[in-house]
């Protein structure tokens, strides 16, 4: 999250240490109504004047560090600097109150101000970690942008929900294996007597299954670009390498949904579907379907997402045709629990 400091005090200096050494901010700059010290740096960044705030440093919020907080803010919004849910106030004494300031969650399409406070839970931030280290084989910068914490957040509770059913783990569309390791790491993998089915090609999406409306929209050339890009995986050893420390782990290495006789689940407790296309996604969920355990959970990740909306189509035809219902997520994910 983006943060302008409001003050440069040692109200704003304050704020500066704290919201830095909780790792979660990206500070982009300060103000200051002290025009003596526009175009001077504070903590090495620019101090800009009130009006050109928006105009040269974007923000997600403007952290009010001053003694003058209810003057400040009126200022802001008469001047039509900023808007009352982008401003919060730190203070000093009673330190800065994290959750609140963070109480605007705006990434991955998701923008609200409902709490999420599971981002600061220790066990999600290792976990998450987790799976930003799977994703250093596809970019060794050390600095891994990725933003999904939400979708996470989801994921994990339906996995801790599908611990209480009988059955393995199966992931259809794996990539550099973000989101299982994200899992593993959560669960800790290999306390629980169950496998965790990893499926992919490992090399893009299968041609032969694109719907002609996928074909034309340039689905394939789409997975074509990523895995030039390295956005998609292009070499299992690396995501085997990844895997590695866990002993509860089964590779599938094939087109979904030919692939999936090679696994030898009996039951199944939770299936996370993310191919990003339509077919091997609603055949994944068919072939599964009797395996699913009372209590199972499926999660869709792109059904409501923008630009995926022929996955939702099809998997929409599939909950009339077997009588499931699936919920669709602020998320952009679907949540399928099975009776
Ligand atoms: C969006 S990525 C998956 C992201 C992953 N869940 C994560 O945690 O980062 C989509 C993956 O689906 C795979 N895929 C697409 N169509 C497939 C198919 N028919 N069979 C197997 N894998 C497929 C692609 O190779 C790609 O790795």
């Amino acid at each position: 999250m983006d943060v302008l400091i409001f003050g440069t005090g040692r109200a704003g200096q304050e704020a500066y240490k704290t919201l830095t050494s909780s790792g979660r901010y990206n500070i982009v700059g300060f103000s200051d109504n002290n025009s003596e010290k526009w175009g001077d740096k504070f903590f090495s960044l620019d101090i800009i004047a009130p009006a050109d705030i928006g105009k040269h440093i974007s923000f997600d919020i403007v952290l009010i560090a001053s003694e003058w907080f209810p003057d400040i803010r009126q200022q802001l919004l008469i001047e039509n600097i900023c808007k009352d849910e982008e401003i919060f106030e730190f203070t000093i004494n009673t330190s800065v109150d994290i959750s609140k300031i963070n109480s605007v969650y705006n990434q991955d399409n998701l923008k609200t101000v409902a709490n999420h406070d599971f981002m600061h839970d220790a066990l999600f931030q290792a976990a998450y970690a987790r799976g930003l280290k799977a994703l250093h084989h596809r970019n060794s910068s050390k600095h891994i942008e990725y933003f999904v914490d939400w979708r996470a957040h989801t994921l994990i509770w339906a996995a801790k929900q599908a611990l209480a059913t009988k059955g393995d783990f199966v992931e259809c569309g794996v990539n550099y294996g973000f989101f299982s390791s994200v899992l593993m790491e959560y669960l800790d993998w290999d306390i629980h007597d169950r496998k965790f089915y990893l499926c992919d090609t490992f090399s893009g999406l299968d041609e032969n299954l694109l719907l002609d409306e996928e074909r034309t929209s340039g689905a394939a050339e789409s997975s074509d670009k990523a895995k030039l890009k390295g956005a998609y995986v292009s070499n299992v050893e690396s995501v085997k390498e990844n895997f590695s420390q866990w002993r509860n782990v089964a590779f599938i290495i094939g087109s979904v949904p030919d692939s999936l006789s090679q696994i030898k689940a009996g039951r199944v407790a939770f299936l996370h579907i993310d191919m990003n296309c339509a077919k091997p996604e609603v055949e994944a969920l068919r072939y599964f379907w009797n395996l699913l355990s009372p209590g199972a959970i499926v999660l869709l990740d792109d059904y409501g997402f923008p630009g995926h909306e022929m996955q939702k189509r099809e998997m929409d035809k599939l909950s009339t045709e077997y009588g499931f219902n699936i919920l669709s997520l602020p998320t952009g994910q679907g949540l399928i629990v099975i009776n």
